[in-house]
């Protein structure tokens, strides 16, 4: 299939570092989610042959992963961009021909094509909050909808970072720098529809999905996400911000000491009783029979 182009709104940097932080970020959130597929997905009890697909699904880490746990899984990874998805020697050595990765659209009017239409018993979707706006969502939903076989399921998990906000549990705990960063990325964020994945429920039965469940987990519940996290907002996001200002002179956030803030949000991030609340969803909805 052929490439299409690469999301220009992604504000995360787009390299092997990038593919390192997803598949950091992957394990953190397996940890605080303790599933991989939602437990009330029946798809994989039983030991018969079943399809999967992983809409926006960057390194491919959750469907690998799959592949490997489930070996009568048969699996399709698809993402905007091709360029974090493992080597086809790779694939090959690890999962034979099971796993397939596909340069698509997730947004595109044709959808994924008579291919791969009406063809998985699961589609999950996770994290694509950052990357589509406005009526992108509705065809996202149109389009994974349409992969599922009668009866099948999408799980899509995630989350609106407006949401995400410092609280602590001791007294006189700094944070001023890290309030700054989490305000920066917030402000980058403002011209994105990120507040749809609450609206997804609503999305998920329009495009007839049956017995749709809502779930709002508190992820920083778990020690290894609130860590993981507050790595992420003081070491990777400073760069990013910094970067960002720098491509747009005299917009926000250029001519601020990025080094410096960076610096003071490490330290604040090293002190006891400090963590960012970070809430996600995890939506789930079966296709009619
Ligand atoms: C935050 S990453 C999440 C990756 C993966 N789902 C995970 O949880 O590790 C978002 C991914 O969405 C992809 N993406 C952005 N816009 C997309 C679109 N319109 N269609 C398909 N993928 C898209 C990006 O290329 C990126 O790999």
């Amino acid at each position: 299939m052929a490439q299409t182009n690469s999301s220009d709104s992604y504000p995360l940097p787009r390299d092997t570092s990038e593919t390192d932080r997803l598949n950091e970020q992957h394990k953190c959130l397996v940890g605080a989610f303790g599933f991989r597929i939602h437990p009330s997905i029946p798809v994989a009890e039983e030991k018969h042959e079943f399809r999967v697909a992983d809409v926006a699904c960057g390194s491919g880490i959750w469907l690998t992963e799959l592949a490997t746990k489930y070996p009568q899984a048969q699996c399709d990874g698809f993402d905007i961009s091709a360029q974090q998805f493992p080597t086809s020697s790779d694939l090959t050595r690890d999962c034979g021909d099971r796993v397939r990765f596909h340069a698509q659209d997730a947004t595109a009017e044709g959808g994924y094509g008579k291919d791969f239409e009406g063809q998985f018993d699961l589609v999950a979707v996770r994290l694509l909050h950052i990357s589509i706006a406005g009526a992108q969502w509705t065809r996202a939903v149109q389009n994974a909808v349409a992969l599922l076989k009668p009866g099948g399921y999408l799980q899509w998990i995630d989350w609106d970072p407006h949401r995400a906000h410092l609280v602590q549990s001791r007294p006189l705990v700094e944070h001023a720098a890290i309030d700054k960063l989490l305000g920066f990325f917030k402000k980058f964020l403002g011209a994105l529809d990120t507040r749809a994945t609450a609206r997804l429920p609503e999305e998920m039965r329009t495009a007839g999905l049956a017995d749709v469940r809502s779930e709002l987990w508190a992820l920083d519940a778990d020690l290894g996400w609130r860590e993981y996290f507050l790595k992420t907002i003081t070491t990777v996001l400073p760069d990013v911000i910094a970067k960002r200002a720098g491509q747009a002179p005299g917009g926000a956030g250029d001519g601020m000491d990025w080094v410096g803030i960076k610096a003071a949000a490490q330290e604040e991030g090293k002190q006891e009783g400090l963590w960012v609340r970070t809430e996600m969803w995890c939506h789930v909805g079966r296709k009619s029979l």
